[in-house]
């Protein structure tokens, strides 16, 4: 007896002692829970090889239902600990005999949410959780029938990434751990399912579809869909889902799908996922574009009708690659899926477009980082400005900046530039085929790249400085783009000089990265008076272009331009993409008048939007419920 209740001091001392020279955050509950890299899990212990999810989708509830079955390998503990955000647990069992066993649910923190920590035998592989989401289950987008374009069906879609699958199934939900996943999924009659998976190309009679994904995935990248949605096939492996009144549109506007997928495979390897699909979602979703393997999540603001958006797309099917085959081992080193993949894009674009578009789209990204250092550096943040970022304590969503998306790419160009592109491609080809189905931390990266590209072409380059250090290193690649010199020129004499704007200067002779770059020529003031003659002449307020028109109506707000007020108003009700409504309310709140306007379209606008903006706009209006 002595002997245990030493063995069990001892275990205790090690516990908090590991915890507090690796500044974990210990948690206590009814027991010390250290929470590492944003999770609970004790992955280290038990992991999750694969899970099996069996549930029924209740519309009038808005209400999942059902049981996940987790495969763990066990090296021979008796609790295992997963993550959970508001989640009802009915039951848990273990093993194929499904014994019913306890459990314990540790305080629920803001963003991470919950312990779960069930009672297992050393010997268990097999845990089934029973269970249903709630209304805080943030992951889950349900949509009534009105915010769907048919306004027939309801629509549910779910968004994993960061951290928020565990609002959705109890998982646990940290990067650094990937698995294979199977799921039976039981919807009412007349809809969809589909998930990052094998997915079915037409309803069935029965309501309910069956998916596997068979390579091993982070748990981020779990995902569904479920609505009125058709499907038209694009290429040899590539197709389009969306609600069947867009479909034609879509297929219009993604004709190129095939084409990426070619030359994204002739640059950095096969294609490892099969097939590769894109569902152009309701308005709500709340970013352009989400990699869930073999089917990419879209904005529909991505449909244009001139194929001028589709870089998002390339963007996408870009973490084919970077960031699902190689992950990032923790939310700290975001900036190897996110760099990477806008590098990636970069590529794609030049391949299927030429140089001249994918350099335009080069200094529109460029532009924004520049804007980003600076005020991050202005506000006291300057610690956000490095790659390698310190998320612990605080929302991985925190990382979601021009930093880990264009320093990091800037940083790879660079690079580049420093070894030429045929060995540069020659390392990163070898580094997917490396590191395919695993993940890795940013110094796994940069002992990767010593050994393999500086080292071995005898380089000296500033790693560390891009990596660890603030801002962006003096020996960052200028890009320069002739079009869009072309394009400010004209900005300069409107606003010098005053209308009226030439006649040639017409919408559809310029892509809509030119009108980004007309737009920001402005430096966020212009004359009413021209900003009226512009848009009689060229309609920039109402050209349903989402790109254009948020630039516009910041611009707008900043110039007084009151005229946006009714084109605003309805694309604010309309487009829930966080990246157009954060600085459109950013701009509002600046003066008590348009404060005031703003927060009176919010609190309608507000349930048009999924839960990931409510988070980012709430705190921008001072929003309270
Ligand atoms: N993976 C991201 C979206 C994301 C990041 C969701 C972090 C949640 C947490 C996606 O690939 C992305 O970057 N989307 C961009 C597209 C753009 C950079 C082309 C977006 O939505 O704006
Ligand atoms: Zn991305």
């Amino acid at each position: 007896m002595f002997r245990l209740f030493i063995f069990i001091l001892t275990l205790l001392i090690v516990i908090s002692c590991k915890s507090e020279v690796k500044k974990n955050r210990v948690f206590s509950s009814s027991e010390l829970i250290a929470v590492k890299n944003h999770s609970y899990s004790n992955v280290n212990e038990i992991n999750t090889t694969h899970l099996h999810l069996d549930i029924a989708v209740d519309f009038d509830k808005k209400e999942l239902t059902g049981v996940v079955r987790h495969t763990m390998n066990n090296t021979g503990v008796n609790r295992v600990i997963f993550d959970m955000y508001g989640l009802s647990i009915e039951k848990v069992t273990i093993g194929e005999d499904e014994t019913e066993t306890t459990y314990t649910i540790g305080e629920e923190l803001p963003t991470l949410g919950a312990p779960l920590i069930v009672d297992i035998e050393p010997t268990t592989t097999v845990v089934n959780i029973y269970y249903s989401t709630t209304d805080a289950s943030s992951a889950l987008d349900w949509l009534a029938p009105e915010l769907t374009m048919s306004k027939e069906h309801p629509f549910l879609y779910t968004q994993g990434q960061a951290i928020l699958t565990r609002t959705w199934i109890p998982v646990q939900d940290i990067p650094s751990n990937r698995i294979t996943y199977s799921a039976d999924v039981k919807v009412p009659l007349g809809l969809l399912a589909l998930m990052s998976a094998k997915n079915p190309t037409e309803k069935n009679d029965a309501g309910s579809y069956s998916f596997t994904m068979d390579q091993p995935i982070p748990c981020y990248l779990i995902a569904m869909a479920v609505g009125d949605i058709a499907y038209q096939k694009i290429g040899e492996n590539t197709g389009i889902y969306s609600e069947p009144a867009l479909l034609e549109e879509v297929a219009y506007e993604f004709t190129d799908l095939q084409k990426m997928v070619d030359a994204a495979e002739e640059l950095y390897g096969d294609y490892l996922w099969e097939t590769y699909d894109v569902i152009v979602l309701p308005y709500s979703f709340p970013f352009g574009g989400m990699e869930n393997p073999r089917l990419t999540f879209a904005t529909p603001t991505l449909i244009t009708g001139d194929r001028s958006l589709v870089s998002v797309i390339a963007h996408e099917l870009a973490h084919s690659w970077s960031g699902n085959l190689v992950t990032n081992a923790t939310w700290n080193d975001f900036w190897l899926n996110e760099g990477f993949t806008v590098y990636f894009e970069n590529r794609i674009m030049e391949e299927l477009y030429g140089k001249e578009v994918a350099d335009m789209l080069a200094v529109i990204e460029w532009q924004e980082l520049q804007a980003t250092t600076s005020e991050m550096i202005n506000n006291g943040q300057a610690h956000d400005t490095h790659l390698k970022l310190d998320l612990d304590d605080r929302n991985p969503d925190d990382g979601m900046t021009d930093i880990a998306y264009v320093k990091g790419a800037f940083f790879l160009k660079t690079l580049e530039a420093a070894v030429g592109r045929e060995n540069f491609d020659t390392f990163l080809k070898s580094y997917f085929d490396t590191y395919k189905f695993q993940t890795l931390t940013t110094e796994d990266f940069i002992t990767y790249l010593d050994k393999n590209l500086l080292n071995k072409f005898n380089i000296e380059f500033n790693t560390a400085e891009w990596i660890y250090e603030e801002g962006v290193p003096e020996n960052h690649i200028s890009i320069s783009s002739p079009r869009f010199e072309a394009i400010q020129l004209h900005a300069k004499q409107l606003k010098e000089n005053g209308t009226p704007i030439p006649n040639d200067l017409k919408r559809e002779n310029h892509i809509t990265q030119e009108w980004l770059a007309f737009i920001r020529n402005f430096e966020g003031q212009l004359d009413p008076k021209k900003m009226r003659a512009i848009d009689d002449q060229l309609n920039l307020k109402g050209s349903g272009n989402a790109e254009i028109m948020s630039e516009w109506f910041v611009l707008g707000i900043h110039s007084g331009y009151l005229d946006i007020r009714e084109d605003m108003e309805a694309f604010l009700k309309k487009v829930g993409r966080r990246k157009f409504l954060a600085p459109i309310y950013s701009a509002l709140v600046k003066m008590e008048d348009n404060k005031s306007w703003a927060l009176n379209v919010y609190k309608e606008a507000r349930n048009n939007y999924h839960a990931v903006s409510w988070g980012t706009i709430d705190e921008i209006l001072g929003y309270q419920q």
